[in-house]
């Protein structure tokens, strides 16, 4: 039997990296943050000196990296690139690199092979559409755009990350844009995911909303 996956996906800043992992912890599953595979082949493209717009040069990267999680950080051929990773600019790069239908053919199987028994949570934007079709439980979380800002402004204010919040605004809303026009597997409420709007409540009550879905069909 093949490891059941509970597939999170929704946009930026949404909550759904802080509530998927607390979901994998409480069951003791695996857990994929796929979003991050986008931003290390962003990173690893501007240090080797590959162009946003060179598509052959990023499938080639996103091939070849040399990538590892573990306790819960990111490495890069050898390098821990964790704090790295969640730079804003990178994920504007990711936004764009992710954009490349071969980008995302490359790194198709290297998502697959997370899964394992006795179960996997994957976030990201394509999990229960593209990645994983067949995952168990399917949840779509989202917030109102305002709020998704607020949360992320905290987060780089706490990192030192200096912002200014109307332009967190703009950089979310481009990003959605980006995200939910590409032709490739674009973010969407697919029919079959569970809706979760997380605008007005807690990490802690989303976490409790998945976990008694999963239980519901298990
Ligand atoms: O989730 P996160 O903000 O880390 O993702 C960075 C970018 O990677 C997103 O803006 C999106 O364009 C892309 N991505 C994707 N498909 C996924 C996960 C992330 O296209 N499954």
């Amino acid at each position: 039997m093949t490891a059941p996956v509970i597939a999170i996906d929704g946009p930026s800043a949404s909550g759904k990296g802080t509530v998927a992992e607390r979901v994998a912890r409480a069951l003791g599953f695996h857990y994929l943050d796929s979003g991050a595979l986008y931003r290390l082949v962003a990173l690893a493209a501007q240090r080797g000196g590959i162009a946003l717009d060179d598509v052959p040069g990023l499938a080639r990267t996103a091939g070849a990296m040399q990538i590892e999680f573990r306790e819960g950080r990111a490495w890069l051929s050898g390098e821990d690139v964790s704090e790295a990773l969640r730079a804003e600019a990178v994920g504007v790069a990711a936004s764009r690199v992710a954009a490349a239908p071969e980008v995302r053919a490359c790194l198709l199987d290297r998502q697959r092979g997370f899964r394992a028994p006795p179960g996997l949570v994957a976030d990201g934007r394509d999990m229960g559409s593209v990645v994983f079709p067949d995952a168990a439980l399917k949840v779509f979380l989202t917030a109102g755009v305002e709020i998704r800002a607020q949360r992320r402004h905290k987060q780089l204010m706490e990192k030192g990350m200096y912002a200014k919040m109307p332009d967190v605004v703009e950089e979310l809303r481009q990003r959605d844009d980006r995200d939910m026009k590409r032709t490739v597997a674009p973010l969407k409420h697919y029919p079959d995911a569970v809706f979760l709007d997380t605008t007005a409540i807690s990490v802690d009550e989303a976490v409790a909303s998945v976990l008694a879905e999963w239980r519901n069909r298990s």
